[in-house]
């Protein structure tokens, strides 16, 4: 529950002490379960733990980490360089969005001052931080005493992993220990801001809807700036993770926007690409109707509103690719509250968008 600790059963109590023992050594890495995705973790204030994530995940290494705290104080004592406060701009956000899905960015200050191992933040001028919601993250955390460093727990490229299965079926043999903690309830990755610059800045858009964040954050929130762009490869980025390949199944992602109950467009794309006899995999949500029997190899329902779609978009992209489709057809929905979200994941899955007919091949870089 928000706010309290409490670890009810031994066999929890045992794991959660196994994997802070883990956690405490210098390399130790293991993956834990948070409200957003499950997290594969190591301590932030350790270069060889860091570096052990990045070689299991497979993770480019100018990439920068997330560290997740259990409390304030931990920020304070363990993360901020001697002297260093928390920015003003930020309080109303922790009040409102901590412990929860909210990554805010803060300056590293002087480098010789601060604990963080420059592995986190790829040596970077800035750092980010968490405080999860999750009782077995917090629990965890809070045991072993130290920031944890986590990105998603899956093999860089891969959809995100929103159960302890997904964590196994990509990461088995690399890591030793993954807490199971059921299916995550948010499903998609925390919300990334920059109130260091003015105007601030949302570098990724996840579990807290930027309107939220606008309603609760006074003036300064209120002029928040999506980077919406997806850079390209040589080009500087705001927030490294945005140039890479990201989210990606075997299949082929398609993604229909603006093609009214899917019907239409969905057979005139199978039609004029001549993918009859391909298996095909529809994933529909808030419009699309239920297919005539036959089309598709198998369908799947999201849910219609924008927290059942969050909870169940990577799970379910990764159960029909599992099933040896060719072919992923996928539902986009409007862009704002948790559909902002959820359209930036899947454009960043998707290798072709067909917007009312008209169709962009986005190439997976
Ligand atoms: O919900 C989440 O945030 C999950 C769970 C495990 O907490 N973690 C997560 O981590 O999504 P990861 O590594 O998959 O994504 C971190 C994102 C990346 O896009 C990265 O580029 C950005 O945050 N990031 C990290 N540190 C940054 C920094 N100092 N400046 C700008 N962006 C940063
Ligand atoms: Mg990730």
């Amino acid at each position: 529950p928000e706010g309290k600790l409490s670890v009810t059963d031994t066999s929890t109590e045992n794991a959660l002490i196994k994997a802070a023992k883990i956690l405490q050594q210098p390399g130790g890495v293991v993956a834990f379960p948070t409200e957003t995705v499950y997290g594969l973790g190591g301590s932030s204030l350790c270069t060889e733990s860091v570096k052990a994530i990045y070689a299991a995940k497979h993770r480019p290494a100018d990439n920068p980490l997330i560290s997740h705290i259990s409390s304030i104080e931990m920020l304070r004592s363990k993360l901020l360089a001697p002297g260093q406060e928390i920015p003003e701009v930020y309080k109303p956000l922790i009040e409102k969005f901590w412990p929860g899905p909210l990554t805010i960015v803060l300056p590293v200050g002087d480098s010789n001052k601060s604990p963080i191992s420059p592995a986190v933040t790829a040596h970077g001028p800035t750092f980010t931080v968490r405080m999860p919601v999750h009782p077995i993250a917090r629990a965890l955390i809070s045991i072993s005493g130290i920031p944890i460093a986590a990105p998603s727990a899956n093999a860089s490229t891969r959809p995100s992993p929103t159960q302890a299965a997904h964590v196994y079926h990509d990461l088995k043999g690399r890591i030793p220990l993954i807490l199971d903690g059921g299916a995550c309830d948010v499903g998609l990755e925390s919300t990334v801001v920059d109130g260091t610059v003015d105007p601030p800045m949302l570098l990724r858009p996840g579990g807290v809807p930027m309107e939220k964040i606008k309603e609760v954050g006074g003036p300064f929130w209120q002029k928040i700036i999506h980077v919406k762009k997806v850079a390209g490869k040589n080009e500087p980025v705001r927030t490294p993770g945005m140039k890479y390949r990201h989210y990606s199944p075997t299949a082929q992602v398609v993604m229909f926007l603006n093609s009214g109950n899917g019907t239409d467009a969905t057979h005139n794309y199978i039609a004029e690409h001549r993918l009859n006899g391909k298996k095909i995999a529809l994933l529909r949500s808030k419009r699309f109707v239920e297919p005539e029997d036959g089309v598709f190899q198998v369908v799947r329902d999201l849910g219609r509103s924008g927290k059942a779609i969050q909870k169940n978009m990577f799970a379910e992209l990764r159960e029909v690719d599992e099933l040896g489709v060719d072919y992923i057809f996928v539902e986009g929905v409007p862009e704002d509250h948790e559909g902002l979200a959820i359209m930036n994941r899947l454009t960043k899955a998707s290798s072709v968008i067909v917007d009312g007919g008209k169709e962009t091949i986005r190439g997976r870089d």
